[in-house]
């Protein structure tokens, strides 16, 4: 584990701009999120998914990047198993005119908006498992005082000033818009109507007095921030693109509105005309969470790993970098990046009515069975289309038929009677395959198992260091499907437990089974937590033999102690996973439809 002290990875307060980005020499970290251990060995982790806007419910696609940081932040205190060593934080993104607007149209005061809908995104995230420790709602107090800090520290460094700001704005994206990124389509009577180019949605004229950030000052120092930390945004391609931009000229922002135009909002300390431009509100909920102005913010930060969809990456990769270097703090260690779900093909919208509700979703799937399948289908890279009978195929062949078959064949009182992990005999299976003479009964096949298994923990690893988690799942599953392999090619029920020269190898087959069990079941922990938990009971592992610091793969193949040879079964809890029923009513209705 790299130790690092806090303070040299932060911008030291007071410290010039020019000064501070010498700091960036020392961000060439391994991948992955950023451990930091303090003087007591507390290794930290940050993790963050975006904040929701509260115009309209949560859909399958808000619930997708929440799961992605969920799954991110589990697999890390597995390899870290301190509690106090991880933050996990979401929240809801209440203020701005979208929201003001949204509100207005529902007759509703904006407040009254906000509670109702953040209370939604708190209800699925507590109903989908998501682990977070901190939930932030930019209506509060805290949010208030970190948000007009940030802003003086700004103003203090010379980097606001003000400026007559003319261009489009598009509230339903809450950005401003150069010429070149607008076009016009026809709107509801038929007339050309000003639209985003890469939204579709409505644009408007803006002219006002407003307050600047000089952010074309930072054109190079994030372009050597990103030269510098090549894994600073992952998946690659997003990293690339963000450079790509920064080749072009980088124009100062816009980051306040006239109050009397956005009242819906923080005002700027010291200048009630004028309210806070949302996306510098927002973003700033990620150290308000961790405790900003107070120093204590400063031991979390360098430990920051912000998960975002696509369409978010300009203001986290751009903005709010720019912004922290502004106020005198490095950027974030790592932005995650992902693609965005569509619905049969389509763009989900409200306007097209295929938004897919998440809830429905989790009592149909089941909240393991959800979870699985959008992080083992959604892959960052490109976007993902969703059906329902995608969501059935998948489930009943990867959970119910071949993990739950597996655990089933294994554990079922007919080949194993005495409910036990069976003994491990290495005349058997000798640890090389030419060792050992007529007893041995393992095949190549079975050594190539052994092997991939063996690697398998590190192979995921690596996975979701690289953000990739559909593929961490898809080596379990394809292990899953070698280990099914190596049950059938051996079809323990024809062997007896009563002859001594079946036995051994009866109770070998069972062993290495059972052993590949224990690590699918440790290594689905942070994408199927209940599902784990059932796996992992069944086979009688402890709480505390679960994380992967100590997660050893067939020990007695490699000539040491196995201490779970002989110990007892937990007890049958029935099927891991049921097959749904695909005579379901919804689905053919859904079919139909
Ligand atoms: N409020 C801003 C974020 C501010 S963070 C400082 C926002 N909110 S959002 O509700 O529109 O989107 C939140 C997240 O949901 C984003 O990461 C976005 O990419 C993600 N998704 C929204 N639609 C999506 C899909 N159809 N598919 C996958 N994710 C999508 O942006």
């Amino acid at each position: 584990m790299l130790r690092i002290p806090a303070f040299r990875l932060l911008g030291r307060a007071g410290a010039s701009r020019v000064s501070l980005l010498e700091d960036f020499g020392l961000r060439h970290y391994s991948s992955g999120a950023l451990c930091v251990r303090d003087d007591t060995g507390d290794a930290r982790a940050y993790f963050t998914t975006p904040i929701f806007y509260v115009n309209a419910a949560p859909h399958i696609g808000h619930l997708y990047s929440a799961l992605l940081a969920d799954a991110l932040c589990r697999h890390h205190r597995l390899r870290v198993p301190s509690a106090a060593a991880t933050r996990f934080s979401t929240g809801t993104d209440e203020h701005g005119l979208k929201i003001q607007q949204a509100a207005a149209a529902a007759g509703l005061a904006p407040s009254e908006l906000c509670d109702r809908v953040s209370a939604q995104f708190q209800q699925l995230f507590r109903e989908a498992d998501i682990s977070s420790t901190d939930f932030i709602r930019t209506t509060e107090a805290r949010h208030r005082v970190a948000v007009q800090h940030f802003w003086r520290v700004l103003k203090a460094r010379g980097l606001l000033y003000k400026g007559l700001y003319e261009g489009w704005y598009c509230a339903s994206d809450e950005c401003f818009l150069p010429e070149a990124k607008v076009t016009r389509q026809p709107g509801p009577s038929g007339d050309l109507c000003p639209v985003s180019l890469e939204s579709g949605h409505p644009v408007s004229w803006t002219k006002e007095e407003n307050y600047i950030f000089r952010l074309s000052q930072f054109r190079e120092p994030l372009q050597r921030w990103l030269r510098g930390d090549p894994q600073a945004i992952t998946p690659e391609p997003f990293h690339h693109a963000v450079l790509q931009w920064l080749e072009e000229e980088l124009p100062d922002l816009s980051v306040s509105r006239r109050s009397s135009h956005l009242h819906w909002g923080i005002p700027v300390p010291g200048d009630d005309s004028q309210t806070i431009y949302v996306w510098l509100d927002a973003l700033v909920n990620y150290l308000t969470v961790i405790g900003y102005p107070n120093a204590e913010f400063k031991s979390w930060w360098p430990t920051t790993s912000h998960i975002i969809g696509k369409d978010i990456l300009k203001f986290h990769a751009i903005y709010w970098p720019a912004l922290l270097l502004g106020a005198g703090i490095n950027p974030p260690h790592r932005i995650y990046v992902h693609s965005h779900w569509t619905v049969c093909g389509q763009k989900m919208s409200k306007s097209l009515g295929n938004v897919v509700d998440p809830r429905t979703c989790l009592d149909r799937y089941t909240v393991d069975g959800f979870r699985y399948f959008l992080l083992r289908q959604g892959v960052p890279n490109w976007d993902c289309d969703y059906y329902d009978e995608k969501v059935v195929k998948l489930l009943d062949a990867e959970l119910a038929d071949s993990l739950g078959g597996l655990l089933n064949r294994c554990t079922a009182n007919r080949i194993n009677p005495s409910g036990t992990y069976p003994a491990f005999c290495t005349t058997c299976f000798p640890s090389e395959p030419g060792l050992g003479g007529a007893s041995v009964r393992a095949q190549a096949e079975d050594y190539a198992l052994v092997s991939a298994v063996t690697t398998l923990p590190k192979q995921v690893a690596d996975h979701y260091d690289n953000f990739q988690i559909y593929k961490a799942l898809e080596a379990v599953s394809t292990c899953v499907r070698q280990t099914n392999g190596f049950v059938q090619r051996h079809a323990p029920w024809k062997l007896n437990w009563e002859s001594p020269v079946d036995a051994p190898w009866l109770g070998t087959v069972l062993h290495v089974a059972l052993e590949c069990l224990r690590i699918f079941g440790t290594l689905l922990q942070p994408v199927t937590p209940s599902l784990a938990d059932k796996l992992l009971s069944r086979l009688g592992v402890s709480a505390t033999e679960r994380g992967l610091g100590e997660l050893y793969f067939l020990p007695r193949f490699y000539g040491h102690p196995c201490p779970f040879e002989g110990r007892r079964l937990g007890p049958e809890t029935g099927v891991l996973f049921p097959r749904l029923d695909q005579s379901r009513a919804w689905l053919v209705k859904a079919h139909k439809t």
